[in-house]
């Protein structure tokens, strides 16, 4: 009898599409680093379709902006042999896992539902190890954005900067009005966040990717890169005294209430926007950082998945990896998170004016040669090499240091680092 209506109710749900790609409930067990409240939100949807499918969501949360802590947590938890069902991990991090042997083979999942052709091949490359699908993106973030309010530019009568020369000018008028000119969070990752958009500013797309992708030594040690340096400098000029230590989503919160004016950060930014209620274009404006027009950083959020021995616990990650790409998941993750699907084809009416903006750009970008992978979110180098580089800026940042040391300690940390 139990036999028979479990048969029944498996039926009834294969037919009415109740289970997902799997069809078998387990638990999934997720690391991740989301927990400002757009982030909250956003992963709060993914459970939430998880949930519905039978499966059990336990949350292996480990706060602090950009990961670093998340990373060494889970180091640990791999190393005692227990690996977490999924990790938020991105970029060539995941070839750096993938060598370690301890990787799920998505490919059934991603033959199935064909993620080699609704995926751009720049987000599916790096979703690869040797050629299988090991891991699944949930996103595309932009991260050479410049978020604004408008109020406090119109009561100081300040121009929105489009280069570094018209940002000092803005900056000076906004400081002068009585407000924060830039809202900063003073930690490794924050100031690198900058420094990044303000080397492709300075630089353009071509130097950005000889420095921090190729890693060429005259670029990483050049009068370019002083300069960029000596922009940085000019940028901690207009921040508060608080700053040091910062989290990123309190210093959005500044630029939110109109104790600030910009903020350099990413579009996870813009999920803070959001969850205060505030509306893109009307409340706060979305612009590319002073010279980086025409050009797109990104930074693709993915979940790696681990090798759990198969089971329940194994189909229940599969289940997990197949809902990911649905664009149903895809949708409502990125309209809370800030970011655009990582997903081609994609309706893009619930989507505001920035993310019509990011979604343009990251197309445009990519025929210009303007698309470029974000070095502070581990997306053009090895984690060591991103540390290097982190390393230099931050103290560069927190010191008197010349901009030409800095340069050049950039190029010997990098080559150490190698
Ligand atoms: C991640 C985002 C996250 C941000 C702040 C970035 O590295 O890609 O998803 O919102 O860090 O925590």
């Amino acid at each position: 009898m139990i036999h028979k209506n479990i048969k029944r109710l498996i039926s009834v749900a294969v037919a009415t599409g109740m289970l997902a790609f799997g069809a078998v409930a387990g638990e999934v067990e997720v690391l991740h680093w989301w927990t400002s409240g757009g982030e909250a939100k956003s992963v709060a949807e993914l459970k939430r379709l998880l949930e519905a499918d039978g499966h059990t969501w336990k949350d292996f949360a480990v706060a602090g902006g950009g990961g670093e802590s998340a990373m060494t947590v889970l180091k640990s938890r791999v190393v005692s042999g227990n690996p977490p069902t999924a990790a938020q991990i991105k970029g060539p991090s995941i070839q750096e896992w993938g060598d370690e042997g301890v990787l799920a083979n998505l490919d059934e999942v991603a033959k199935a539902k064909g993620w080699d052709d609704v995926l751009p091949a720049v987000v599916s490359d790096v979703m690869k190890y040797n050629g299988n699908y090991v891991a699944v993106p949930v996103n595309v973030h932009r991260v050479n954005w410049m978020w604004v309010n408008p109020e406090v530019f119109k009561k100081a009568g300040a121009k929105i900067p489009t280069t570094w020369d018209e940002f000092s000018e803005a900056a000076e008028k906004i400081q002068k009005a009585g407000f924060i000119p830039v809202a900063h969070g003073g930690q490794a990752w924050q100031d690198a966040t900058t420094f990044e958009s303000i080397v492709l500013g300075v630089g353009g797309a071509d130097f950005y990717k000889k420095a921090f992708v190729d890693l060429d030594s005259k670029s990483l040690n050049s009068p370019t890169m002083v300069k960029a340096f000596d922009v940085l400098r000019e940028v901690k000029k207009y921040t508060d005294k608080d700053a040091p230590g910062r989290d990123w989503n309190l210093a959005t919160a500044m630029v939110i209430k109109g104790e600030a004016a910009m903020q350099f950060m990413g579009d996870w930014a813009k999920g803070e926007f959001t969850a205060a209620g505030k509306m893109a274009g009307k409340d706060f404006g979305c612009y590319p950082a002073p010279g980086t027009k025409g050009t797109f950083t990104f930074n693709i959020d993915s979940f790696v998945m681990f090798d759990v021995g198969g089971g329940d616990a194994a189909k229940a990650q599969q289940a997990m990896a197949s809902t990911i790409m649905e664009p149903e998941f895809q949708e409502i993750f990125n309209l809370n998170k800030g970011s655009i699907p990582a997903r081609l084809n994609m309706p893009r009416d619930k989507f505001d004016v920035c993310a019509h903006d990011s979604m343009d750009e990251f197309v445009g970008s990519a025929g210009t040669g303007g698309l470029v992978p974000s070095m502070a979110h581990g997306m053009s180098v090895f984690s060591a090499v991103q540390g290097a580089i982190y390393d230099v800026v931050t103290s560069f940042y927190n010191s008197d240091m010349s901009s030409t040391d800095a340069a050049k300690q950039l190029l010997s940390a990098v080559q150490s680092s190698l």
